[in-house]
């Protein structure tokens, strides 16, 4: 008999990935078999599952239907702040996706077309996204927390055919109308969408542009259900842009075939779950979280999924999650740690959870930034469940490193989400290429090729995916984290080796805000950095060396700055900080001291850079961070 323990299989799918993930694709439904599981002709450019035919629709609702699934809730919609609940039924689903891909067929959508989702966390967007898979056509997903002119770039890159909205979202008590921004997308887009279909939501109904927009209930009802349309394994099920070194998103893209055997063979092996539990993931379908393990995973494993239109807190309060497991039953939960950060503020003594009964309940995984110890164990003292971190990009599409609980539960070290699962083979390198001894920090890489359901490419950017990824360490994928594996093979993730930071489990890039604060007129150079906040993980701050000559209040001009980073990339951004100094620290090359300026900013120690032009520069931003609240204890 196959063993089943950890080691084993992680080493049977790095010795014979061709077996392993062929075995694993036996799971799912195919038009057409692959000719070749792993299809290596075309280096650094692997492609898994060559030659077949699926649709991912199909697997994730209507196999279901046919299988004795029909009358079991696939989709649980569950809105505190609307007071909504719904449930779907998987016959429901499906018979509602097919009547919106009818909808988009009958706007012209077909295979390859791309359309574009910016909606709230509405059954709607679940819809629009099945939708997509099931007529071939590729979904870019756009989080409602970004602005217009993000939204634009978006529309620019993935040149969508048609786009759905909806009217409005609820931020806690607030409404957030999302048609003005969609209007002011498309106006500062070049390439416009024929169509936008707009889901009218009561709380705020928008006016339609006649000619362009269609009303969703119209649509829907004017439809004829629309059936699968098998697609190749290797076609692109969908765009998920992420940030980059610069305010230019890079577009992810997801393939069809890998993507379903991928994250089918994680319900069970990675997260343990049985088809006909009730899984929750507390994210946003506009993140790859949403994407993974809101939508297509569970469903690709028969599971129930809850879509939940809420916060941890405020929606009414820090009891809001245990609510919804004991209301739902669910048995694994999946969210960030920013969130029982959020709920320990609130509760510290986890009085609300003493208040449900959460006998169902069995596991909790964390992801989406680095898992304090603090916040970890607390969530182990006050559920009682195994706390599972696991480390996982929007890149990858599902874990690199986890405590796979369906293979083999391994012993929990706090602050290492555990080992590299099976596909990852995980390194740590330096500069060089070579791997380091045990215990030292390096680049954390993959060594080639990343397994299915991950990284094909960037869309339209094979050039920019090289380059990014797969060019300073040959032969690896560039995780762009850095950190150290330990002499049981346990993985710790430390930081950054960008300038991207992590903002609440959102990833941002420090590059694209300077790029808002440079087109400030007052303004000569800037920095932005991420700075520690005991909420969110991080949160941004910015420096800003004003033009000489320039004699405004420089509270005003902060303020201003402020305003524009909301404005052009969105609340999601949370940069509310910005103080004016005489100048920034930089190296004798003239490169700008972030690392230094961070660590002064949040009171840790610092060695003088050897390369610093002007060291009395550090006192100067060591009082401006004073000023603004930090650089405490310097
Ligand atoms: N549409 C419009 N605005 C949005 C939005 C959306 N979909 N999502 C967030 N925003 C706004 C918020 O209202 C907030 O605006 P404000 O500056 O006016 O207050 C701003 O963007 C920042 O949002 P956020 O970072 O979510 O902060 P928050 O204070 O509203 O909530 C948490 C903090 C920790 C409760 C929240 O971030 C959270 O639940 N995070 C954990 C789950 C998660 O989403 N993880 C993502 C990856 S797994
Ligand atoms: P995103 O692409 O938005 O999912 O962000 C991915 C980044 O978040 C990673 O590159 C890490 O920097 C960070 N991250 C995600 N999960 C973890 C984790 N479990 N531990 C440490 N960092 C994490």
């Amino acid at each position: 008999m196959e063993r089943r323990d950890h080691e084993s299989v992680f080493t049977r799918s790095l010795q014979d990935p061709e077996g392993f993930w062929g075995e694993a694709a036996e799971a799912v439904h195919w038009y057409k078999k692959w000719d070749k599981v792993l299809d290596d002709s075309n280096k650094p450019f692997y492609r898994w599952f060559a030659g077949g035919e699926v649709n991912t629709c199909y697997n994730a609702l209507d196999l279901h239907v046919e299988n004795g699934r029909a009358n079991q809730p696939a989709l649980v919609y569950d809105s505190p702040v609307t007071e909504t609940t719904k449930t779907f039924t998987y016959r429901e689903l499906r018979d509602e996706v097919a009547a919106f891909a009818g909808a988009l067929a009958a706007q012209g959508v077909s295979k390859g077309d791309r359309v574009i989702v910016y909606m709230p966390m509405v059954p709607g967007a679940v819809v629009a996204m099945l939708a997509c898979a099931r007529l071939g056509a590729v979904h870019s997903v756009v989080f409602g927390g970004f602005a217009a002119n993000e939204l634009a770039v978006r529309i620019d890159d993935a040149k969508p055919k048609v786009i759905v909205s909806a009217s409005c979202g609820i931020e806690v008590n607030r409404v957030i109308p999302y048609k003005p921004l969609l209007d002011e997308a498309i106006d500062l887009a070049k390439n416009k969408p024929e169509k936008c279909i707009i889901l009218q939501r009561p709380m705020e109904p928008a006016e339609l542009t006649p000619g362009r927009d269609l009303d969703w209930d119209e649509a829907m009802r004017a439809a004829t259900p629309h059936d699968c349309v098998p697609v190749l394994a290797t076609d692109p099920l969908y765009i998920l842009y992420t940030s980059g070194t610069t305010g230019e998103p890079k577009g992810v893209v997801r393939d069809n075939g890998g993507h379903i055997v991928a994250l089918k063979w994680t319900m069970k092996n990675i997260y343990g779950v049985e088809p006909g539990e009730v899984y929750w993931a507390a994210s946003d379908v506009g993140w790859v979280v949403g994407h993974s393990y809101i939508v297509y995973a569970p469903l690709f494993n028969g599971n129930t999924t809850v879509l939940y239109e809420g916060k941890p807190v405020g929606t009414p309060n820090a009891g809001a999650f245990w609510r919804v497991i004991s209301e739902h039953k669910v048995s694994v939960m999946f969210t960030a740690p920013t969130a029982f950060r959020a709920i320990k503020k609130e509760d510290p003594d986890g009085e609300f959870i003493k208040k449900y009964d959460l006998s169902t309940f069995r596991l909790l995984f964390l992801a989406g930034e680095r898992s304090d110890p603090d916040t970890l164990q607390w969530a182990e003292h006050h559920l009682g469940v195994p706390v599972i971190d696991h480390w996982w990009q929007t890149e990858t599409g599902w874990s690199i490193c986890a405590n796979c609980l369906g293979i083999e539960q391994l012993p929990v070290k706090h602050g290492s989400p555990t080992r590299p699962v099976p596909g990852m083979d995980v390194r740590v390198v330096d500069a060089d290429n070579r791997e380091v001894k045990t215990g030292d920090i390096g680049a954390l890489v993959i060594k080639l090729p990343l397994p299915p359901g991950t990284f094909p490419t960037l869309w339209n950017a094979d050039d920019r995916f090289i380059e990014s990824y797969l060019a300073e360490f040959p032969g690896y994928y560039k995780t762009a984290d850095a950190g150290y594996i330990d002499e049981d093979g346990y993985v710790y993730v430390m930081s950054r080796t960008d300038d991207i930071i992590n903002v609440a489990g959102h990833r941002l890039s420090t590059g694209g805000m300077e790029e808002v604060l440079a087109a400030h007129p007052d303004v000569a150079e800037c920095a932005v950095i991420g700075v520690g906040d005991e909420l969110k993980g991080q949160l941004p701050l910015g420096f800003l060396v004003l033009k000489a000559g320039v004699d405004r209040d420089h509270a005003n001009i902060a303020q201003e700055t402020v305003n524009m980073v909301r404005q052009k990339i969105g609340p999601v951004a949370a940069f509310k900080t910005a103080t004016v100094v005489k100048r920034l620290p930089k190296t004798r090359s003239g490169k700008i001291l972030r690392g230094t300026m961070q660590k002064i900013a949040d009171g840790q120690e610092y060695k003088m850079p050897a390369t610093i032009d002007d060291p009395a520069i550090l006192d100067e931003i060591a009082v401006a961070l004073k000023g603004v609240g930090y650089a405490k204890g310097t």
